[in-house]
């Protein structure tokens, strides 16, 4: 039985699950109340108050690539959250979306020879539990549905259905191409060197995402998008 590793307060998950790699096996997870130097994707720092779901989980099997682990991630949370009532989009590449709005993300990183899932989700706390520059950009569940949810639950839930989710890909990728809202939208997508505008052409099963502009299509597997 895959177990969960419950902790007060630690720097990150993540970093936590690549320190303790070798006691860890498939599908072992540790939930922290709090992270004083949660991680976003790229250097950007993820804010934790109590409250929040801040779970990472030992990847050791998976049958694809890492772009398609992201999306059976996202695909795993977002349907966890409309278990619990919630109407849930995805944004590229793993952004949990409520109401035009991030509730949550998934940050994948290398733990030496496997994979650490990290999911950081807003459940039992407030807008204002989170820095002023926060507040227009994010929502939390407490505030759609009024009530805290059972944080431990959620957090096996969504490590089940990762579980049934890997062993399912074509299943995922139609799900999450359902739950995206990018595909036909004009972004930008700041990469490291240079910002490239055009229009979402299509997502791939290995997490790919193909921008067209002017009859060019470039295919981006990071990076940060925005909404032109
Ligand atoms: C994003 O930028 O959208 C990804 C955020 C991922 C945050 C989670 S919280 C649990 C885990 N530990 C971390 O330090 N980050 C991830």
């Amino acid at each position: 039985m895959p177990k969960i590793i419950k902790l007060e307060e630690v720097d990150s998950t993540n970093e936590w699950i690549k320190k303790n790699r070798k006691r860890l096996s498939d599908l072992d997870s540790v939930i922290a109340i709090t992270q004083t130097a949660g991680k976003g994707r790229g250097s950007n720092r993820w804010f934790s108050p109590p409250g929040g779901l801040w779970l990472s989980l030992m990847i050791e099997k998976f049958p694809g690539s890492r772009g398609s682990l992201s999306l059976v991630s996202s695909v795993a949370t977002a349907e966890t959250l409309e278990n619990y009532g919630l109407e849930v989009h995805l944004k590229w590449p793993n952004d949990i979306i409520v109401n035009s709005k991030k509730i949550g993300g998934v940050l994948i990183e290398k733990a030496q020879d496997g994979l650490v899932v990290g999911i950081g989700l807003n459940l039992n706390v407030k807008n204002s539990d989170f820095p002023d520059f926060l507040h227009s950009k994010i929502i939390t569940a407490k505030e759609v549905i009024k009530k805290n949810l059972p944080i431990e639950e959620v957090a096996r839930e969504i490590i089940k259905r990762i579980d049934i989710g890997r062993n399912e890909l074509e299943r995922i990728y139609v799900r999450y191409l359902s739950l995206n809202q990018d595909i036909g939208r004009m972004v930008g997508i700041v990469g490291p060197k240079e910002t490239f505008k055009g229009r979402v052409m299509g997502i791939q099963l290995d997490g790919g995402i193909r921008i067209e502009k002017e009859g060019f299509e470039k295919i981006f597997y990071s990076g940060r998008p925005f909404y032109i």
